[in-house]
């Protein structure tokens, strides 16, 4: 049975002063900017923004598969042991085995002309010294913790047989082959209808509550963060804004963008014909930033201060962090 993960129990990931940059044309681009965060077992850590906030590229850091005019620095330790930059050999015998990720798109991660249990039985073998009997055995496994119905069945299906709600399923259960210590989704309900969704996040919520996995949620959509995670972080043009336990984050929210985010979810309670509200004005340009507060011209409580310093990332209520000029309410 899960357990709520403790504050003393050793990391299983770690970054520090993580940042992204990119090369162009027009310049550099600081897609990521002194990300700290922090994520145990049996945590599940939510990763919340608008689209080009940066989340994406802090965790492809993480993975080591950052574009090739990517640069990363800081630091990332995967279970104690610094893995950013890492060379290419270490990287490949730590991805799909102590990390996993699943991504959006389900197909780009399946080779389309092998069957289903083939692939996945390739995988193990070559990461673990088992038979092909045992890893049989684990293949169908994971497919039956994933719930798919008639796992044996699918097991010898091609991924183009499979609707996109199974191919999603069987990413996830390809992630897991290897009991990794941490799993990374990336939008992984994102492109799927929305009953899919959920039967997709049930699958996540049985996972906290059957393995010890740590697993980071990168979502533009706060209600999935609602629904399964522990611990959220808010981005903001490539920094982290807010921090805390998503239900801090949730019911008191300590940055405006968090709550500009929060109104924007349309509400099932409150009054089902009032409208959703769109935070007002542009995303960011990162090639040109305001001075100050990233957020200012777009906040409805900005002040003097805030268009001439960057807040920093302070703690405002216990373990619970927000970047911002204005006071802290009691
Ligand atoms: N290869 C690249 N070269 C230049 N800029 C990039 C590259 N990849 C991503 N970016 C920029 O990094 C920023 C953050 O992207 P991303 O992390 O994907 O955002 P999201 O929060 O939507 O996942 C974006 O502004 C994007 O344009
Ligand atoms: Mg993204």
């Amino acid at each position: 049975m899960h357990s709520t993960p403790r504050t003393d129990d050793p990391p299983v990931l770690e970054c520090r002063d993580l940042a992204v940059r990119f090369a162009g044309d027009s310049g550099e681009v600081c897609a990521v900017n002194g990300v700290n965060l922090t994520v145990r077992a049996g945590e599940c850590f939510g990763v919340v923004g608008e689209s080009g906030s940066g989340k994406s590229q802090a965790f492809m850091a993480v993975m080591g598969l950052l574009a090739e005019n990517g640069r990363a620095s800081g630091s990332v330790k995967l279970n104690g042991r610094e893995i950013l930059n890492a060379p290419r050999k270490t990287l490949n015998a730590i991805r799909g085995v102590e990390m996993s990720f699943i991504f959006q798109d389900p197909m780009s991660s399946l080779t389309p002309f092998l069957r289903i249990g083939d692939q996945m039985c390739e995988t193990l073998i070559e990461h673990s010294k088992i038979s092909r009997d045992e890893a049989r055995n684990r293949v169908l496994e994971v497919l039956e913790m994933v719930r798919i119905p008639a796992a044996k069945r699918r097991f010898g299906q091609f991924p183009h047989e499979l609707s996109g709600g199974m191919r999603q399923r069987v990413m996830i259960a390809q992630a897991l082959l290897c009991k990794p210590a941490l799993l990374i989704a990336d939008e992984p309900t994102t492109a799927l209808d929305v009953t899919v969704q959920a039967e997709i996040l049930d699958i996540f919520a049985g996972l906290k509550k059957h393995t010890n996995t740590a697993i980071v949620m990168v979502t533009h959509d706060l209600g999935v963060i609602a629904s399964i995670c522990d611990s959220v972080a808010v981005m903001y043009a490539g920094r982290i804004v807010e921090r805390g336990a998503a239900e801090g984050v949730f019911y008191d929210p300590q940055h405006p963008y968090t709550r500009g985010l929060l109104r924007s979810i349309p509400s099932i309670t409150d009054d089902p014909n009032a409208d959703a509200q769109v935070i007002g004005g542009q995303p960011p340009n990162l090639l040109n930033l305001p001075k100050g507060c990233h957020f200012r011209p777009r906040c409805e409580n900005a002040m003097a201060i805030c268009a001439q310093e960057l807040p920093p990332l302070l703690e405002r209520k216990p373990q619970h962090f927000g970047a911002c000029h204005l006071e802290v309410t009691p």
